[in-house]
């Protein structure tokens, strides 16, 4: 209790905030407790801490005093001296360092957390005008029908997919946001795995006969069923093919295989494609993460393939060799 209303003693700290300066009492006298103490019980307790000693050093960032650290020594054989106030300025010049970078840590977190409300915002309201666009499209078409209108209605089409693209886009970065918010809901039901590659080689065939790349699917047999949420893991495979659709030439090969590996399922996604550096992998799952030369898409995919794996209770890695392809790998806990 002593201590505490020692500590307590705004003294030493109106000193320091006056001068803004260290100080060094190597041999306080009974005047000086008189001249600190508030009132007479104040001045009782500093006589029986019988402090004989006291030195305060200011601890400010970027020339702002925020607070001081004081030390006393009520031990008649140790007196501080100079060299003690060097250590204890070098103490506070280290704890502001590290106040210095907690405060930066909050304040980049802060910015962050607004960034993505403001993206899941906006990602929310780009959502009904572009449902109207779509609308009004369908419409038009219908009243677009005869010959005469076909090439209205190419134009047409081409609204219709850059709404579809677009409402992808916006989807992506409203899983992004519920992802980092740990919001992400999970409808789970037992799921044959092999219906999960089919459907998402369904989606992406058309784009891989387009792009002159080979769908390949190895299925070990009689896989036992997991219990996922279906929509959400065909969007976690379809991401990572269409990773590998975007980064494989023509001509290359994408397989897509699910066996048991360990006692966990295990999906891979291997393609023929240019690689990713070793350096570079371990970004490649960070939000927003694109390597320099791949800036099509957001570089969201595959943080969301993270977050829903995770959510699962699984795991997503990945192995490459640059210039000859990239495996892409999910575990699945068989529960
Ligand atoms: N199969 C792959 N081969 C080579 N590089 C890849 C492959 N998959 C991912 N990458 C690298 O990882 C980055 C991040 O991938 P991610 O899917 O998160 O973003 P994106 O595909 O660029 O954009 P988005 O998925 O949002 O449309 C890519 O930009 C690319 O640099
Ligand atoms: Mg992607």
């Amino acid at each position: 209790q002593q201590w505490r209303e020692h500590w307590q003693d705004r003294h030493a700290f109106e000193r320091v905030q006056a001068s803004g300066e260290a100080f060094l009492m190597p041999n306080i006298t009974s005047a000086d407790l008189d001249n600190m103490a508030r009132d007479a019980e104040h001045r009782r307790l500093l006589g029986e801490l019988g402090t004989r000693s006291l030195m305060s050093a200011p601890i400010s960032i970027g020339g702002e005093l925020i607070g001081s650290i004081m030390l006393a020594s009520s031990r008649p054989d140790r007196v501080y001296a100079t060299e003690d106030l060097a250590l204890a300025q070098e103490l506070s010049r280290r704890a502001a360092l590290a106040i210095q970078a907690a405060r930066s840590y909050n304040q980049a977190l802060a910015a962050t957390r607004a960034r993505d409300e403001l993206l899941s915002v906006v990602a929310h309201d780009l959502r009904n005008p572009l449902n109207t666009i779509a609308m009004a499209g369908s419409f038009a078409l219908e009243l677009l029908q005869g010959a005469e209108h076909q090439a209205a209605r190419r134009q047409l089409d081409i609204i219709d997919r850059t709404v579809e693209h677009m409402n992808r886009l916006i989807q992506d970065l409203l899983d992004a946001s519920r992802v980092q918010a740990g919001q992400l809901v999970l409808e789970r039901a037992p799921t044959k795995p092999e219906s999960v590659i089919r459907e998402a080689m369904d989606m992406l065939q058309p784009l891989a006969t387009h792009a002159g790349v080979r769908l390949e699917v190895e299925c070990s047999p009689e896989l036992p069923a997991v219990t996922v949420d279906r929509q959400r893991m065909v969007q976690v495979l379809s991401n990572l093919v269409g990773n590998a659709l975007k980064f494989t030439p023509e001509g290359g090969r994408i397989a897509i295989g699910v066996t048991l590996h360990a006692g966990a399922l295990r999906f891979t996604v291997s393609d023929t494609g240019k690689g990713i550096p070793a350096d570079q992998l371990p970004l490649i799952f960070g939000r927003f993460y694109q390597a320099r030369a791949d800036r099509r898409g957001l570089g969201l995919g595959l943080s969301i393939a993270k977050g829903i794996v995770e959510a699962h209770g699984g795991e997503i890695w990945a192995e490459s060799t640059v210039g000859s392809g990239s495996t892409f790998g999910i575990d699945l806990p068989v529960r």
